[in-house]
């Protein structure tokens, strides 16, 4: 995959396709993709969610997009740390360009803002026997938008500042950061697990979660490389803490708020 422009300096920009992950990986199986090719669209008539859930996102009110990498000269074991390393450049860009008052990662890969999630990441990866060709970054960051279905568990940057913000704007300030953590993603990739862990969402703090429809307590120690994450339980009415132990995303279910 070429490389002709700058990092994120090529944009395409649609009024509605089915998603703009799709848009990308047509464009990729096409030979029509380079590095750091960017699709953002007004609205989505089949957004795509984690797990197979819809995303929705009312029209032009929100940033829907992909980001196309190139990935041949990374191991396959990254691709968690390429999830770091997009939640650390939304939770950045979000705090320091637009100073959004506590914003924090849930793992794996929603940010939030106080206990309402305000961006989700869908990453799609092309692998070619053991090669990690390629990999569409999607993400999905409410704007503008100030109503929502799922009520009182999302918001977006409008309800969080109490002003319209501008959706380009936001895009290349994103586009930005992502191109100065590629360096680090490829140089220190340790460094954007660290930093992924400090903006855990109750880290170092006692939570609940859901395990076999089983509610449990335990404090979240940390997220590991292989995305999985570690909590030490304490059994409830007993002063003992067990060993820490990882779990897999869906093994497990968080409970925020
Ligand atoms: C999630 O479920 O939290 C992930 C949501 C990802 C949505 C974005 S919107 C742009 C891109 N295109 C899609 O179809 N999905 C991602």
């Amino acid at each position: 995959m070429q490389q002709n422009s700058a990092f994120g300096e090529t944009i395409i920009e649609l009024n509605e396709i089915d998603s703009t992950n799709n848009y990308a990986m047509r464009l990729i199986n096409e030979g029509m993709a380079e590095h750091g090719l960017t699709i953002r669209a007004d609205f989505q008539t089949a957004g795509k969610g984690q797990h197979g859930n819809v995303w929705l996102a009312e029209e032009s009110k929100n940033l829907l997009c992909s980001v196309i990498l190139d990935t041949k000269e990374f191991e396959l074991e990254r691709q968690f740390i390429l999830n770091c390393m997009t939640c650390v450049c939304i939770t950045e860009m979000l705090m320091q360009q637009y100073v959004i008052p506590n914003v924090s990662i849930k793992w794996p890969n929603d940010i939030y803002a106080g206990n309402k999630k305000i961006a989700g990441i869908l990453i799609e990866n092309n692998i070619r026997g053991t090669q990690w060709t390629n990999a569409v970054v999607g993400i999905g960051l409410n704007i503008n938008q100030e109503e929502f279905s799922h009520l009182n568990t999302a918001t977006s940057m409008k309800n969080e500042l109490g002003k319209d913000v501008k959706i380009k704007q936001v895009l290349k300030h994103l586009l930005k950061k992502m191109g100065t953590q590629l360096t680090v993603f490829k140089t220190r990739p340790e460094h954007l697990l660290e930093t992924y862990n400090s903006y855990l969402l109750n880290i170092n703090r006692e939570i609940q979660y859901m395990k076999k429809y089983e509610l449990k307590t335990g404090i979240l120690k940390r997220v590991n490389d292989q995305g999985l994450i570690e909590i030490e339980e304490t059994p409830s009415g007993k002063h003992i803490r067990k060993k820490s132990r990882g779990y897999k995303h869906k093994e497990i279910e968080l409970m925020v708020g």
